[in-house]
């Protein structure tokens, strides 16, 4: 796969040709997965549950990322690495500094920041010291603890509005790409419509600019036995692990991945 860029996915996104998008913590699943044509590895920070088996990400430190950054790296063929900033990482403008720099030296090509638009500021003074930043909005698992739970967001009326403007707020500040989790399908349609930067979904349905999945929830692996909704094993359908990634990524780029049962009503 020739190496994929920012200047990629923002073609890929004009051409209406879908993103994949996978999770990856180590080099030979980077290998594998870049081989197969995933486009994106997100070593996020989601390990913290499929590898270290905590209930929640909010564990998960700096340095654990930096190390699954520098994993993913070396195995990797091509894909753009997106690294996740773990909880708390950018709670000060001097901690996102330190954390970005020490990811972006790790092997990251992007960061991943969970939050909305008080985020502004932060997303433009990295963009302006050269780390461009995914924004990860609705669902955002480390603030579980506020949320209440894993739930749909964005269902209201009122904060449907509200991420529509974080969404463009945060383009303007800078956010190179947006990540969308568990929104209704019809709203992650409007916001992908809304913005000029890549949209990625997970549970927001089918018209966003492309899919990420958990890859141990599409290889049909989890350790706590609940399924989400949004996902679809691929392993099921298939013999091996490169063959599942292959169909993944043929099912985002044909829309057929994700269907209308995987996504979310208003
Ligand atoms: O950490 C992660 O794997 C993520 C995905 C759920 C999008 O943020």
């Amino acid at each position: 796969m020739p190496e994929v860029t920012l200047t990629t996915l923002q073609s890929l996104k004009a051409k209406g040709e879908k993103i994949t998008m996978l999770t990856c913590y180590d080099a030979t699943f980077a290998q594998v997965a870049s081989r197969a044509g995933v486009e994106i590895l997100l070593v996020g920070d989601s390990l913290g549950m499929v590898l270290q088996g905590h209930d929640s990400t909010l564990p998960v430190s700096t340095a654990d990322m930096v190390y699954h950054t520098a994993s993913v790296k070396r195995g990797n063929e091509g894909a753009l690495i997106l690294a996740d900033l773990p909880f708390m990482a950018c709670a000060t403008i001097e901690q996102a500094f330190a954390n970005c720099g020490a990811l972006m030296q790790a092997g990251a090509h992007m960061v991943k920041v969970e939050g909305a638009a008080w985020l502004a500021d932060t997303i433009r003074l990295l963009a302006e010291r050269g780390v461009p930043v995914c924004a990860h909005m609705g669902l955002t698992p480390q603030t579980v603890n506020i949320l209440g739970g894993y739930k749909v967001q964005g269902r209201q009326e009122n904060q449907a509005r509200q991420m529509r403007a974080d969404a463009i707020a945060l383009e303007q500040a800078g956010a190179a790409m947006l990540l969308l989790e568990c929104v209704p399908s019809g709203l992650a349609a409007e916001i992908t419509q809304a913005v000029s930067i890549p949209v990625i979904g997970i549970g927001a349905g089918v018209a966003t600019d492309g899919q990420v999945l958990v890859m141990h929830d599409m290889l049909g692996l989890s350790l706590s036995g609940r399924v989400p909704k949004f996902v679809r094993n691929f392993m099921a359908e298939q013999c091996s692990i490169s063959g599942a990634f292959a169909a993944y990524v043929q099912a985002v780029k044909d829309a057929s991945f994700p269907a209308v049962e995987h996504g979310f009503n208003a």
